[in-house]
């Protein structure tokens, strides 16, 4: 990773992102000359009450700001990287698995540089979200079948494996072990920097792991003490759980993606779908600022660090998206029913336990040990 900007001196950061570390395609009085120019300097809005009691709350960083979300700033760096590095020749086609946002930011880069996109799916992904993928000119290839063990996840980095093969020259950014998914978000820890001049506590999303490592390597460079808590879904294997099937999308996995920083977290969160669901409806009604599963459930775990933290303490968390793509599932009467995620109240605090793999977790659970499974010998 390149230190240039995670270098400068506290003071000089803290009076906002000069001109000289700025992007040459960046937004200049709401001008963009292409795309990629919209991408970044998203806001940070104040969440307090009434979802925060006791008169404190936390900073939550709009990424669904960007054209696509969060993983605009991904798909950019990756496809501009192996570009550099002569991986990806001109006019070349991108393949790449995705559950959708980082597609939205892959037709992105593919429109800024000129290649085409393949983007491999399951039948999870929103109807309006393939048709947006489409619109922007991707094609669209869904998986039938999940792996017997690695889910649709694997089933899909199958395919992935199977497409590149079969097609010369084309190239797949690898989102879960390519160490550029992690550099992107750079500018994003600099962006919060900047914003918040001090941050005690980062709350991000866990998927492939990219922007959790990401930002918080840069955060702690400037503020040693940063906690780090990561979000993951109930029956998500990140954090040492079995592997079972899953509502939520976008954070969570079945796989063990290199590019998590299990070294980073001092605690982990396992959430389940309703507690998302009800804190997204929530931030809807009363802040104007929602988004999907990731955006659900980081929101819940800041709420409740918020209230529990001592005052003052500074909360940074990254919604990763907004709430369109969500209005046939988080937003919808009918299919929150079906899956039984609105008519029951959820937890407003975790459970806890000491031991990451020495019970399954069906409930909002919190482990302040935080092990690479892989490491710790429970899985090959
Ligand atoms: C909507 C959404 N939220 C959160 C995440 C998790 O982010 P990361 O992959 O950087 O861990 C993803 C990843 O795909 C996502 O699409």
């Amino acid at each position: 990773m390149s230190t240039t900007l995670i270098t400068r001196p506290l003071s000089s950061a803290h009076q906002g992102i000069s001109a000289n570390t700025a992007p040459a395609a960046m937004t200049q009085g709401g001008l963009a000359h292409n795309p990629e120019g919209l991408v970044g300097n998203t806001p940070l809005l104040w969440i307090s009450a009434p979802l925060v009691e006791g008169g404190t709350g936390f900073w939550a960083k709009l990424e669904g700001h960007n054209p696509g979300g969060i993983k605009d700033r991904a798909a950019l760096h990756m496809v501009e990287r192996a570009r550099t590095r002569g991986e990806l020749q001109a006019g070349a086609e991108i393949v790449e698995s995705t559950s959708g946002t980082l597609g939205l930011g892959l037709v992105l880069a593919g429109m800024v540089h000129g290649h085409p996109v393949t983007l491999v799916t399951d039948p999870g992904l929103e109807e309006s979200m393939q048709r947006l993928l489409t619109a922007h000119g991707a094609r669209v290839d869904v998986v039938t079948k999940p792996h017997p063990e690695g889910g649709w996840q694997q089933a899909r980095r199958d395919r992935v494996t199977q497409l590149i093969a079969s097609r010369p020259g084309s190239w797949c950014p690898d989102q879960y072990h390519n160490p550029d998914n992690v550099a992107a978000y750079q500018k994003l820890a600099w962006e919060i920097a900047t914003g918040l001049g001090h941050v005690d506590v980062l709350v991000c999303s866990v998927g492939t792991g990219g922007h959790s490592a990401g930002v918080s390597r840069v955060l702690r460079h400037l503020f040693p003490q940063l906690r780090l808590v990561g979000v993951d879904s109930v029956g998500s294997t990140i954090f040492g759980q079995p592997a079972r099937p899953r509502l939520m999308r976008g954070l969570g996995s079945s796989i063990y993606p290199r590019n998590v920083a299990y070294d980073a977290f001092n605690e982990v969160h396992w959430v389940p779908p309703a507690s998302a669901v009800q804190m997204c409806r929530q931030l809807a009604a009363s802040c104007y600022a929602s988004g999907g599963w990731s955006v659900g459930a980081v929101a819940r775990v800041a709420a409740w660090i918020a209230s529990t933290a001592p005052a003052g303490t500074r909360i940074a968390a990254i919604f990763p998206d907004g709430p369109h793509r969500y209005l046939d599932t988080i937003y919808n009467d009918a299919y929150c029913r079906e899956h039984k995620l609105i008519d029951t109240p959820t937890p407003d605090a975790p459970a806890e336990i000491d031991d990451p793999f020495g019970l399954e977790v069906t409930e909002w659970t919190r482990c302040t040990r935080v092990v690479d499974p892989r490491e710790a010998g429970v899985v090959a």
